[in-house]
Protein backbone atom coordinates (compact mmCIF):
# COMPACT_ATOMS: atom_id res chain seq x y z
CA UNK A 1 0.00 0.00 0.00
CA UNK A 2 1.47 3.27 -0.87
CA UNK A 3 0.98 5.90 1.63
CA UNK A 4 0.58 9.55 0.30
CA UNK A 5 -0.30 12.90 1.96
CA UNK A 6 -0.13 15.52 -0.70
CA UNK A 7 -2.64 15.79 -3.38
CA UNK A 8 0.53 16.12 -6.32
CA UNK A 9 2.24 12.46 -4.65
CA UNK A 10 -1.58 11.31 -4.69
CA UNK A 11 -2.06 12.07 -8.38
CA UNK A 12 1.95 10.49 -9.11
CA UNK A 13 0.80 7.63 -7.31
CA UNK A 14 -2.80 7.27 -9.56
CA UNK A 15 -1.06 8.49 -12.89
CA UNK A 16 -1.47 4.42 -14.24
CA UNK A 17 -4.65 4.06 -13.22
CA UNK A 18 -7.89 5.23 -15.17
CA UNK A 19 -10.80 4.15 -12.86
CA UNK A 20 -10.03 4.63 -9.08
CA UNK A 21 -12.62 3.38 -6.59
CA UNK A 22 -12.39 5.46 -3.56
CA UNK A 23 -13.71 5.07 0.16
CA UNK A 24 -13.12 8.65 1.93
CA UNK A 25 -12.97 7.98 5.83
CA UNK A 26 -11.93 9.93 8.83
CA UNK A 27 -9.96 7.27 10.32
CA UNK A 28 -10.30 5.34 13.61
CA UNK A 29 -11.12 2.52 11.35
CA UNK A 30 -14.01 -0.32 12.33
CA UNK A 31 -15.19 -3.39 10.49
CA UNK A 32 -18.13 -1.44 8.98
CA UNK A 33 -15.09 0.56 7.06
CA UNK A 34 -13.32 -2.25 5.90
CA UNK A 35 -16.38 -3.67 4.35
CA UNK A 36 -16.40 -0.06 1.94
CA UNK A 37 -13.09 -1.01 1.18
CA UNK A 38 -13.78 -4.72 0.49
CA UNK A 39 -16.80 -3.63 -1.75
CA UNK A 40 -15.06 -0.59 -3.74
CA UNK A 41 -12.49 -3.12 -4.69
CA UNK A 42 -13.52 -4.55 -7.51
CA UNK A 43 -15.16 -1.60 -8.91
CA UNK A 44 -11.99 -0.15 -10.36
CA UNK A 45 -8.72 -0.43 -11.16
CA UNK A 46 -7.02 0.58 -7.85
CA UNK A 47 -9.06 1.01 -4.34
CA UNK A 48 -8.29 4.25 -2.96
CA UNK A 49 -9.05 4.79 0.68
CA UNK A 50 -8.50 8.76 2.63
CA UNK A 51 -8.21 9.70 6.19
CA UNK A 52 -8.65 12.96 7.06
CA UNK A 53 -10.75 14.72 10.49
CA UNK A 54 -12.00 17.15 8.40
CA UNK A 55 -12.16 20.24 10.98
CA UNK A 56 -14.73 22.05 8.37
CA UNK A 57 -17.88 19.45 9.00
CA UNK A 58 -17.36 19.89 13.11
CA UNK A 59 -19.62 22.69 15.50
CA UNK A 60 -17.32 24.56 17.92
CA UNK A 61 -18.07 22.65 20.76
CA UNK A 62 -18.32 19.10 18.69
CA UNK A 63 -15.42 16.27 18.95
CA UNK A 64 -12.80 17.04 16.03
CA UNK A 65 -10.30 17.44 18.62
CA UNK A 66 -11.03 14.51 20.74
CA UNK A 67 -11.86 12.36 17.41
CA UNK A 68 -10.07 9.19 17.89
CA UNK A 69 -7.01 9.54 15.48
CA UNK A 70 -5.68 5.73 15.57
CA UNK A 71 -3.22 5.46 12.60
CA UNK A 72 -1.04 2.90 13.41
CA UNK A 73 -4.01 0.31 13.11
CA UNK A 74 -5.85 2.13 10.29
CA UNK A 75 -3.00 1.57 7.83
CA UNK A 76 -2.48 -1.97 8.80
CA UNK A 77 -6.59 -3.23 8.50
CA UNK A 78 -6.48 -0.67 5.45
CA UNK A 79 -2.91 -3.11 4.03
CA UNK A 80 -5.12 -5.86 5.45
CA UNK A 81 -8.07 -5.19 3.28
CA UNK A 82 -5.98 -4.61 0.05
CA UNK A 83 -6.31 -0.84 -0.41
CA UNK A 84 -3.93 0.28 -3.11
CA UNK A 85 -3.34 4.26 -2.21
CA UNK A 86 -4.05 5.51 0.90
CA UNK A 87 -4.20 9.49 1.03
CA UNK A 88 -4.00 10.88 4.53
CA UNK A 89 -3.44 14.82 3.98
CA UNK A 90 -2.37 17.08 6.81
CA UNK A 91 -4.58 20.16 6.80
CA UNK A 92 -2.10 22.34 5.30
CA UNK A 93 -1.92 19.63 2.27
CA UNK A 94 -5.74 20.14 2.36
CA UNK A 95 -6.34 23.51 3.74
CA UNK A 96 -3.45 25.58 2.86
CA UNK A 97 -5.21 28.75 2.94
CA UNK A 98 -8.64 29.06 5.14
CA UNK A 99 -11.05 27.18 2.60
CA UNK A 100 -13.66 30.68 1.67
CA UNK A 101 -15.13 28.77 -1.43
CA UNK A 102 -17.60 26.11 -0.21
CA UNK A 103 -20.04 23.98 -2.15
CA UNK A 104 -23.46 24.78 -0.23
CA UNK A 105 -26.36 21.91 -0.47
CA UNK A 106 -29.88 22.23 -1.49
CA UNK A 107 -31.16 23.26 1.98
CA UNK A 108 -34.44 21.34 1.40
CA UNK A 109 -32.19 18.24 1.75
CA UNK A 110 -29.30 19.82 4.05
CA UNK A 111 -31.05 21.99 6.51
CA UNK A 112 -33.06 19.09 7.90
CA UNK A 113 -32.28 16.39 10.17
CA UNK A 114 -28.72 16.17 10.75
CA UNK A 115 -28.01 19.29 9.63
CA UNK A 116 -30.93 21.00 11.92
CA UNK A 117 -29.51 19.80 14.47
CA UNK A 118 -25.93 20.41 13.15
CA UNK A 119 -25.81 23.54 11.10
CA UNK A 120 -22.82 23.83 8.72
CA UNK A 121 -22.73 19.87 8.65
CA UNK A 122 -23.51 18.63 5.27
CA UNK A 123 -21.36 21.95 3.56
CA UNK A 124 -18.29 21.34 5.52
CA UNK A 125 -18.90 17.68 4.30
CA UNK A 126 -19.63 18.65 0.76
CA UNK A 127 -16.67 21.27 0.27
CA UNK A 128 -14.31 18.41 1.44
CA UNK A 129 -15.79 15.58 0.00
CA UNK A 130 -15.68 17.87 -3.71
CA UNK A 131 -12.13 18.49 -2.77
CA UNK A 132 -11.19 14.83 -2.15
CA UNK A 133 -12.97 13.73 -5.13
CA UNK A 134 -10.91 16.48 -7.22
CA UNK A 135 -7.80 14.73 -5.93
CA UNK A 136 -8.29 11.16 -6.45
CA UNK A 137 -10.11 11.67 -9.54
CA UNK A 138 -9.14 14.49 -11.65
CA UNK A 139 -7.82 13.41 -14.86
CA UNK A 140 -9.55 10.16 -14.92
CA UNK A 141 -11.78 8.67 -17.28
CA UNK A 142 -14.39 7.81 -14.21
CA UNK A 143 -14.08 6.40 -11.25
CA UNK A 144 -16.27 4.65 -8.28
CA UNK A 145 -16.84 7.01 -4.52
CA UNK A 146 -18.42 4.38 -1.82
CA UNK A 147 -20.36 6.02 1.11
CA UNK A 148 -21.76 4.65 3.96
CA UNK A 149 -25.82 3.83 4.20
CA UNK A 150 -25.32 4.41 8.15
CA UNK A 151 -25.19 8.27 6.99
CA UNK A 152 -27.91 8.43 5.39
CA UNK A 153 -28.62 11.59 4.83
CA UNK A 154 -24.74 11.81 4.01
CA UNK A 155 -25.51 10.00 1.27
CA UNK A 156 -27.83 11.23 -0.50
CA UNK A 157 -27.00 14.69 0.01
CA UNK A 158 -23.25 13.66 -2.17
CA UNK A 159 -24.75 11.68 -4.68
CA UNK A 160 -27.13 14.55 -5.77
CA UNK A 161 -23.60 16.92 -5.63
CA UNK A 162 -21.78 14.21 -7.77
CA UNK A 163 -25.43 14.62 -10.28
CA UNK A 164 -25.65 18.42 -9.88
CA UNK A 165 -22.07 18.53 -10.39
CA UNK A 166 -21.85 16.19 -13.67
CA UNK A 167 -18.61 14.55 -11.70
CA UNK A 168 -17.94 11.30 -13.77
CA UNK A 169 -18.19 9.75 -10.94
CA UNK A 170 -20.27 6.52 -9.48
CA UNK A 171 -21.22 6.78 -6.01
CA UNK A 172 -22.48 3.11 -4.29
CA UNK A 173 -23.96 2.63 -1.30
CA UNK A 174 -22.31 0.57 1.81
CA UNK A 175 -24.74 -1.48 3.94
CA UNK A 176 -24.51 -0.60 7.76
CA UNK A 177 -22.45 -2.75 9.42
CA UNK A 178 -23.93 -3.86 12.58
CA UNK A 179 -22.47 -5.81 15.88
CA UNK A 180 -23.91 -8.68 16.88
CA UNK A 181 -26.49 -7.08 19.01
CA UNK A 182 -28.14 -5.04 16.30
CA UNK A 183 -25.79 -1.84 17.40
CA UNK A 184 -24.62 0.27 13.50
CA UNK A 185 -20.90 0.06 13.67
CA UNK A 186 -19.47 3.55 14.28
CA UNK A 187 -16.22 4.96 15.73
CA UNK A 188 -18.22 7.49 18.08
CA UNK A 189 -19.54 3.82 19.78
CA UNK A 190 -15.52 3.90 21.26
CA UNK A 191 -16.79 6.98 23.83
CA UNK A 192 -19.64 4.62 25.51
CA UNK A 193 -19.32 3.55 28.93
CA UNK A 194 -19.81 -0.65 29.25
CA UNK A 195 -23.09 0.35 30.67
CA UNK A 196 -23.78 2.61 27.50
CA UNK A 197 -22.82 0.23 25.16
CA UNK A 198 -24.89 -2.46 26.69
CA UNK A 199 -27.86 0.12 26.46
CA UNK A 200 -27.11 1.52 22.92
CA UNK A 201 -29.21 -0.93 20.68
CA UNK A 202 -32.20 0.87 21.42
CA UNK A 203 -32.16 3.04 19.30
CA UNK A 204 -31.98 0.46 16.46
CA UNK A 205 -34.41 -1.48 18.24
CA UNK A 206 -36.86 1.89 18.11
CA UNK A 207 -36.36 2.66 14.75
CA UNK A 208 -37.76 -1.12 13.90
CA UNK A 209 -40.82 -0.60 16.29
CA UNK A 210 -41.41 2.69 14.72
CA UNK A 211 -41.10 1.20 11.11
CA UNK A 212 -43.35 -1.32 12.04
CA UNK A 213 -45.71 0.70 13.34
CA UNK A 214 -45.75 3.10 10.59
CA UNK A 215 -46.36 -0.19 7.66
CA UNK A 216 -48.87 -1.47 10.38
CA UNK A 217 -50.50 2.09 10.27
CA UNK A 218 -50.39 2.13 6.21
CA UNK A 219 -52.38 -1.03 6.16
CA UNK A 220 -55.05 -0.08 8.49
CA UNK A 221 -55.54 3.36 7.12
CA UNK A 222 -54.33 3.49 3.78
CA UNK A 223 -55.16 7.11 3.10
CA UNK A 224 -54.70 8.52 6.23
CA UNK A 225 -51.68 6.91 7.84
CA UNK A 226 -49.30 9.94 7.35
CA UNK A 227 -51.58 12.00 9.43
CA UNK A 228 -50.53 9.51 12.07
CA UNK A 229 -47.22 9.64 11.86
CA UNK A 230 -46.56 12.23 14.04
CA UNK A 231 -48.05 11.24 17.50
CA UNK A 232 -46.47 7.60 16.43
CA UNK A 233 -42.81 9.57 16.42
CA UNK A 234 -43.68 11.23 19.57
CA UNK A 235 -44.22 8.18 21.33
CA UNK A 236 -40.97 6.51 20.51
CA UNK A 237 -38.62 9.02 21.13
CA UNK A 238 -40.55 9.45 24.72
CA UNK A 239 -39.41 5.64 25.28
CA UNK A 240 -35.78 6.64 24.39
CA UNK A 241 -36.05 9.86 26.77
CA UNK A 242 -37.64 7.19 29.35
CA UNK A 243 -34.42 5.19 29.10
CA UNK A 244 -32.12 8.10 29.62
CA UNK A 245 -31.77 9.03 26.10
CA UNK A 246 -31.62 12.34 24.70
CA UNK A 247 -33.18 12.76 21.12
CA UNK A 248 -32.64 15.16 18.60
CA UNK A 249 -34.86 13.43 15.87
CA UNK A 250 -36.91 9.78 15.59
CA UNK A 251 -38.45 10.05 12.24
CA UNK A 252 -39.96 8.59 9.33
CA UNK A 253 -39.50 10.28 5.90
CA UNK A 254 -39.65 9.37 2.18
CA UNK A 255 -36.40 7.77 0.69
CA UNK A 256 -36.95 10.03 -2.73
CA UNK A 257 -36.17 13.46 -0.70
CA UNK A 258 -36.55 12.76 2.67
CA UNK A 259 -39.46 14.81 3.33
CA UNK A 260 -42.58 13.77 5.40
CA UNK A 261 -44.22 11.04 3.47
CA UNK A 262 -48.08 11.64 1.76
CA UNK A 263 -50.59 8.98 1.29
CA UNK A 264 -49.59 8.48 -2.33
CA UNK A 265 -46.01 7.43 -1.33
CA UNK A 266 -45.75 3.74 -1.08
CA UNK A 267 -45.30 2.41 2.57
CA UNK A 268 -42.54 0.23 1.31
CA UNK A 269 -40.76 3.66 0.07
CA UNK A 270 -39.80 4.85 3.65
CA UNK A 271 -37.16 5.31 5.79
CA UNK A 272 -36.98 5.46 9.78
CA UNK A 273 -34.20 7.59 10.97
CA UNK A 274 -32.76 8.66 14.35
CA UNK A 275 -30.39 10.92 16.26
CA UNK A 276 -29.75 10.62 20.07
CA UNK A 277 -27.15 10.95 23.18
CA UNK A 278 -26.81 8.48 25.44
CA UNK A 279 -24.36 10.51 27.95
CA UNK A 280 -22.08 12.43 25.87
CA UNK A 281 -21.85 10.18 22.80
CA UNK A 282 -24.35 11.29 20.13
CA UNK A 283 -25.57 8.08 17.94
CA UNK A 284 -27.29 8.04 14.51
CA UNK A 285 -29.03 5.32 12.64
CA UNK A 286 -31.67 4.47 10.10
CA UNK A 287 -33.30 2.08 8.37
CA UNK A 288 -35.53 1.28 5.56
CA UNK A 289 -38.81 0.14 5.00
O1 LIG B 1 -18.59 9.97 6.75
C1 LIG B 1 -17.45 10.44 7.01
O2 LIG B 1 -16.60 9.79 7.60
C2 LIG B 1 -17.13 11.87 6.61
O3 LIG B 1 -18.26 12.68 6.70
C3 LIG B 1 -16.49 11.98 5.21
C4 LIG B 1 -17.45 11.53 4.11
C5 LIG B 1 -15.22 11.16 5.18
C6 LIG B 1 -16.13 13.45 4.94
O4 LIG B 1 -15.25 13.95 5.88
Amino acid sequence: MHIVHTIPDLRAALAAYQHPAFVPTMGNLHEGHLALVRQVQPLGDATVASIFVNRLQFLPHEDFDSYPRTWEADCAQLRAAGCTVLFAPREPDLYPEPQTFKVQPDPLLADILEGQFRPGFFTGVCTVVMKLLSAVFAGKANGTALFGQKDYQQLMVLRRMVQQFALPITVVAGATQRAADGLALSSRNGYLSEAERAQAVQLSQALRTLADQALAAAQALPTAWPASLPALEQQAQQTLAARGWQCDYLTVRRRSDLQPPQASDSAGSLVVLGAARLGRTRLIDNLET
